[in-house]
């Protein structure tokens, strides 16, 4: 599923992900749509809001393609694999065509946005094509679509922020919530400036009133998202992301606060301040650092040096002693030097992170590091993938070991895939607890919280028994 080894679960924004839009209880009775979502958990929230946005003109939810009278692919294109998984899953989907040759075919998101009408001409598998700001048009273009005519809507926009619509969440006690679309940030290598737009938050109290909802709802656990979180500004003029985050931990005292992603040069004093203030905001931070190379850091216009990132970690530390941290590191980004390299691995045994998502550098075009080529042969950034892969394992590993004997606050997710004797829920770190469940008369529910002991751990997933 990933390229990357993770001790933290969460994924990030631009991570190849998951597939979701099964709801047991379709709603509606109209034409069945299924979504399939790639990418990051920005994308899993537009497939809510999509869905939102479809059920409202009566379409009802498949629970597999089999069923689905409209098929959508909400797509990632942050790096070249992701999207060569979705052509390989749009020839697969001819398949499907043939059985049902009125099947309307959509690719959403991001790839949409930065392929667009070419996509069209994919050897007839794809009828539309809608980007990040056009999901709107939807119901309009799959209408047209059923009656032959392809459709193509990609403009982006400087306001749009799906505020009115409500998404369609079809599992689990944790939702995410979105606080701000696109980027303005143009990290050099980085694509989703262009396919996501300009940077523009939702109201504080539009947020705060979603919050309310989905605790009441039976949620138990929200993550605000956002490309960088950090220069979340309230179009009301009623602050910034440290305001939204308190303001969001008053309305919902028993509601676990989660918030991704942030970008180290916006990551305030003020901010961390908060988190400290509040119960219910986890300590847990993801502070993508990408390099440990200040001229690396440089090159892709990251505003920050490894001294000022160190600077914040330092901060957090001396704030919230027990906040866990993980990051997104890229290897083998242009002219990236041995001594580069090495630098990266220093930061990491500096910071010592719980998790890390890491990545080979992948040339996307329109980017400024595009015109900056692609030097590094693919064997060194593999190597050295592997070389920070197997260092963040053994730090992971080691930190996890520190966690045994301790007891921690668990939230309730449910079964654990590999074995059902066995639940898993998370840590306020973020971290998965892994417990034998003790039958129906346990006396605890998925949602709920309980506190387990760690008896053993590895470098992904802590283990332990409950404790009464
Ligand atoms: N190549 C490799 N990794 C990338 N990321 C973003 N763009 C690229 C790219 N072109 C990574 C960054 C970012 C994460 C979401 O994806 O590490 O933080
Ligand atoms: Fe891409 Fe940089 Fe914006 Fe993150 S902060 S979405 S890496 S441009």
């Amino acid at each position: 599923m990933l390229e990357t080894t993770t001790t933290i679960e969460i994924p990030l924004v631009g991570e190849p992900q998951v597939d979701s839009a099964v709801d047991p209880s379709p709603s509606g009775t109209g034409r069945a749509l299924y979504v399939e979502t790639y990418g990051c958990q920005m994308n899993l929230n537009d497939t809510e809001i999509v869905q939102g946005i479809m059920v409202r003109h009566g379409y009802r939810l498949a629970n597999s393609i089999d069923d689905a009278d409209v098929v959508l692919l909400n797509t990632c294109a942050i790096r070249e694999n992701a999207e060569r998984k979705i052509h390989e899953r749009l020839k697969h989907l001819r398949y499907w065509r043939k059985r049902k040759p009125e099947l309307v075919v959509g690719v959403l998101g991001c790839m949409a946005e930065r392929l667009r009408k070419s996509l069209l001409g994919e050897q007839g598998l794809v009828d539309i094509v809608v980007g990040p700001d056009e999901y709107r048009c939807l119901p309009e273009l799959v209408e047209r679509a059923a009656e032959g005519e392809q459709g193509i809507a990609v403009k982006l926009s400087r306001v749009e922020t799906y505020d009115d619509i409500t998404p369609v969440r079809t599992q689990g006690i944790s939702a995410w919530i979105s606080i701000m679309r696109g980027c303005d940030k143009f990290c050099t290598f980085c694509v989703v400036p262009f396919t996501r737009g300009r940077e523009r938050s939702r109201p504080l109290n539009s947020i705060v009133h979603e919050a309310e909802s989905l605790w009441q709802q039976g949620f138990r656990e929200v993550t605000l998202l956002g490309q960088n979180v950090n220069s979340y500004r309230d179009p009301n003029g009623h602050g910034d992301f440290a305001d939204l985050l308190a303001a969001v931990a008053r309305a919902v005292p028993q509601m676990r606060i989660r918030y991704t992603t942030s970008h180290p040069y916006d990551m305030s004093d003020r901010l961390i301040e908060t988190m400290a203030l509040y119960a219910n905001i986890c300590p847990y931070i993801h502070l993508p650092v990408q390099s440990g190379s200040d001229r690396i850091l440089q090159l892709m216009n990251r505003h920050y040096t490894v001294a000022q990132y160190l600077d914040r970690i330092t901060k957090i530390r001396e704030t919230i002693p027990h906040c866990a941290l993980s990051t997104d590191i890229i290897v083998g980004f242009c002219t990236e030097t041995e001594d580069d390299h090495r630098m990266t691995l220093e930061l990491m045994r500096t910071v010592c992170y719980d998790g890390a998502y890491m990545f080979k550098y992948s040339p996307r075009e329109n980017t400024k590091a595009w015109k900056m080529g692609d030097d590094v042969p693919d064997e060194v950034k593999s190597r050295r993938l592997d070389e920070i892969i197997a260092l963040q394992n053994r730090i992971s590993w080691e930190l996890n070991q520190t966690e045994i004997g301790k007891i921690f606050d668990v939230l309730v997710e449910g079964p654990s895939k590999r074995d059902p004797a066995q639940w898993h829920g998370r840590t306020d770190t973020n971290k998965v607890v892994v417990f034998p469940h003790i039958g129906t008369d346990a006396g605890y529910v998925v949602g709920d919280m309980i506190r387990v002991r760690i008896n053993s751990a590895t470098s992904a997933t802590l283990h332990g028994s409950i404790v009464a």
